[in-house]
């Protein structure tokens, strides 16, 4: 047994000790838009939180001089699209993690082509096979760092052709997304999958 008291780590160990455990991680590749025009940046502390209505979470810890662009630009104007990683977009996506200055515009530097969206005024990325439009529901400082952990509503989707279909069950193989491991390399991909189906209670018919 391994055994660690969070109370005597450095905030570095405890970041090593999260990013090494939470594993794999959803990758969102956030756009906004600021006064100095639009912005991307991936973030992996993200997740779906619910359903009614669609919602979604991503974490920004503060960079050395401050709040990161994202969630400046998020404070300037309440809204963002969250597109999923795919791993034919993964390169792309590593150039919008570079900490360029405020007002560069990442979806230019990356390579990738800004759409219009339908409901929110940052653009979404075309070579996205997923974008969700989202409206701020509200931001949640935490921790010493801080992070701001950033609550959206989903008020449109996109995807690409092919991967869903017409009762809205979405082909994850066909997103093929990427997940975050621990450190500057590491990654992962979805091509071991498995089914297990959920047991139900004895007379009980099962939720979903
Ligand atoms: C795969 C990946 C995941 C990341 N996840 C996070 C994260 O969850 N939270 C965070 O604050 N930074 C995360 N980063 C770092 C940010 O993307 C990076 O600081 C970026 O420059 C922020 O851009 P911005 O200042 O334009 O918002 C991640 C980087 C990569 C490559």
């Amino acid at each position: 047994m391994a055994e660690f008291d969070a109370a005597k780590l450095s905030w570095q160990d405890q970041y090593k000790l999260m990013i090494g455990t939470v594993t794999p991680r959803p990758i969102a590749l956030v756009t906004t838009l600021g006064r100095n025009g639009p912005n991307a940046a991936p973030f992996s502390f993200f997740n779906a939180v619910g359903s009614d209505p669609a919602m979604l979470m991503f974490s920004v810890g503060d960079k050395s001089g401050g709040a990161k662009d994202t969630v400046r630009n998020i404070r300037e104007t309440p809204e963002f699209v969250v597109h999923i990683v795919s791993d034919a977009i993964k390169e792309k996506m590593n150039v919008c993690a570079v900490d360029y200055p405020y007002g560069v515009n990442e979806i230019e530097k990356a390579g990738f082509t800004a759409a219009p969206s339908r409901k929110v005024r940052p653009p979404r990325i075309a070579e996205a096979p997923v974008a969700m439009e989202c409206r701020l529901m509200q931001i949640v400082d935490l921790g010493r760092k801080p992070y701001h952990v950033v609550f959206g509503e989903v008020v449109y989707f996109h995807y690409h052709d092919g991967i869903v279909n017409e009762r809205f069950h979405v082909d994850a193989g066909r997103i093929n997304p990427i997940g975050r491991l621990a450190g500057k390399g590491g990654y992962t991909r979805i091509t071991d999958r498995f089914e297990m189906s959920r047991l139900p209670m004895e007379g009980v018919p099962s939720t979903d």
